[in-house]
């Protein structure tokens, strides 16, 4: 098991770093233990996230392909470029401009492996807790981290629901998760009590511009996804959460150019999902992805 973070789960984080949890934990573990040390030059967290040093690209090309599927990037790791599933780098250069997060200290939940981190640090956030239950996103997270060693960018094995009731932090972010939660509004309420007063929470989801969309069965060939809000529904959500200064920063229709299969994402993608004749609609004939994100203060009294 990694570092421990002082204050949060120990037990249930070694309970998930474990074989018991998940068949290909020791494989992975083998990966990790396989990567080759690399002289650092150079660390850079802008749009590729990246380590600069000289090393023997065969073996760390190899070490990190056995923790595929890499789904949020772009990393660099020496001379190896991970071309992940998803331009990450477009959806935060989409937010970035609106926020501040200068000696803020973030909690983003349902990181992923933590590329969103990195860039919270490029802006000058002091520490970014990321939380993520899928035990491969944690354990890329440590093979980006071991080259890294920049212990300000956490990513622990853990679900929303299990973040000591305590804590607080400036800047709340949940992009990609309230659409798989079955209770949406339960979501919103947890990001309130998560952040501090006078903190501001940043929601990213796929939106249905026609008014909230409950899909039947699958959407876009995603199991778990409940409810597609609206824009609005995402503003009335928060303001009946107790936030204020509720705005909607951006809706962007996601492009197979953004989302795609890759040499380190070898399963299918957005492309897959969308309707052959008519890339406007999903394979199960609703309209394709639109993500937008709000953002919203917790009144500083409150
Ligand atoms: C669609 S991905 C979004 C990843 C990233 N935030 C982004 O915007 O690109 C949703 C993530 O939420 C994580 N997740 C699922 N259930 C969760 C929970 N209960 N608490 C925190 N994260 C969760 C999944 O493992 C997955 O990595």
């Amino acid at each position: 098991m990694p570092e421990a973070l002082p204050g949060w789960p120990l037990q249930l984080q070694a309970q998930r770093y474990n074989k018991n949890h998940h068949g290909d934990y020791e494989r992975w573990r083998a990966a990790l233990a396989a990567l080759p040390e690399i002289q650092v030059q150079r660390t850079d967290y802008g749009d590729t996230v990246s380590v600069s040093g000289s090393v023997d690209a065969a073996p760390l090309s190899a070490a990190l392909k056995e923790l595929h599927p890499w789904r949020k990037g772009p990393f660099r790791i020496g001379p190896v470029h991970i071309d992940t599933e998803w331009r990450s780098d477009w959806k935060w250069a989409r937010l970035q401009p609106h926020l501040q997060l200068r000696d803020a200290r973030v909690l983003d939940i349902g990181c992923g492996n933590g590329y969103f981190g990195w860039r919270m640090l490029q802006m000058g956030a002091a520490e970014v807790i990321g939380i993520d239950p899928t035990l491969l996103f944690c354990m890329q997270h440590q093979a980006v981290q071991f080259y890294m060693q920049d212990h300000r960018n956490w990513v622990l094995p853990l679900k929303v629901e299990e973040v000591p009731a305590t804590c607080r932090f400036d800047c709340v972010f949940s992009m990609g998760v309230i659409y798989h939660r079955r209770d949406p509004f339960a979501h919103v309420q947890q990001l309130f009590e998560l952040t501090r007063p006078g903190g501001r929470v940043v929601l990213e989801s796929i939106v249905s511009l026609d008014g909230n969309l409950q899909p039947r069965g699958r959407y876009a060939r995603m199991r778990n996804v409940w409810l597609l809000p609206s824009p609005g529904q995402l503003l009335s959500w928060l303001q009946a959460a107790g936030f204020t200064a509720c705005r909607l920063l951006d809706t962007s229709a996601t492009t197979v150019q953004e989302q795609r299969s890759t040499g380190w994402m070898h399963f299918e993608s957005l492309q897959q999902a969308l309707d052959p004749d008519n890339p406007q609609l999903t394979v199960e004939g609703y309209p394709a992805p639109v993500r937008a994100v709000v953002t919203a203060q917790r009144p500083v009294t409150a």
